[in-house]
């Protein structure tokens, strides 16, 4: 299975959610690579960082990758399973090659406004990578709720699921904590961390998204 994690919006969690998503993967003894498609190179950083700095976690390969990539995509789907693709937060070769590949597309977003805009752009890229990959799934997820704002995601999810009825986001949603970001320095998941709250929720949506794809 191909999931690419992508959004032409920078910032929103891309790489957060495939590096969180690979750690809990891996804790489940699911064979996965991820691919960054992304120059920024988060994932391939978070992949070096786990290496040196949390050794006793289990290994998870981080292949950089840019430009056409889709041959090797499907190649290392063969090796390996499940590979997770992160891009880079604008439209790319990469996030194009990725759209027309993959089996599962994941657009984080929060829920400010120019967040929930930039999803008219995604919703363009969406009609040319179903033209040429119609069986894709896409499904978005609300990242980065803070914990007062219960109305706003209601009220975002009311605009998504009126403006964007092709992107159909998960029930389940991450908060804004400070535990995602201090994961990233050590090459670990939140599921490998203290914040148990963070783990439980982290844990909630990796089911509902491998339940979808069942
Ligand atoms: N749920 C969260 N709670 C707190 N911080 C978060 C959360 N998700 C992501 N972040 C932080 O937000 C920043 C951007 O996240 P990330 O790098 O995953 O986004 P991205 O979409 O991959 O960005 P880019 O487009 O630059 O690749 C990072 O500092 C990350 O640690
Ligand atoms: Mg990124």
């Amino acid at each position: 299975m191909i999931i690419t994690i992508g959004s032409t919006k920078g910032g929103v969690g891309k790489s957060s959610l495939t590096v969180n998503l690979a750690a809990e993967l891996a804790r489940q003894e699911v064979r996965c690579v991820i691919v960054d498609a992304d120059p920024t190179a988060t994932s391939e950083t978070w992949g070096r960082d786990r290496g040196e700095r949390s050794p006793e976690c289990p290994h998870v390969t981080v292949t950089p990758l840019r430009g056409a990539i889709r041959n090797t995509l499907m190649d290392l789907e063969e090796a390996y399973g499940t590979v997770l693709v992160d891009v880079g937060g604008h439209d790319s070769q990469e996030f194009r090659q990725a759209g027309v590949t993959s089996d599962l597309l994941i657009i984080p977003a929060t829920t400010s406004q120019p967040d929930l805009d930039s999803l008219e752009k995604v919703s363009g890229l969406l009609e040319d990578f179903k033209t040429f990959n119609p069986q894709l799934n896409v499904r978005g997820v609300f990242n980065r709720i803070e914990n007062w704002s219960d109305g706003r995601l209601k009220e975002a999810r009311a605009y998504v699921s009126g403006d964007f009825p092709e992107i159909p986001f998960y029930d389940a949603v991450l908060h804004d904590r400070k535990a995602y970001q201090d994961v990233m320095r050590v090459g670990k998941g939140v599921i490998e961390w203290t914040d148990y709250k963070a783990k439980a929720e982290f844990q909630v949506l990796v089911k509902e998204i491998v339940d979808g794809q069942a």
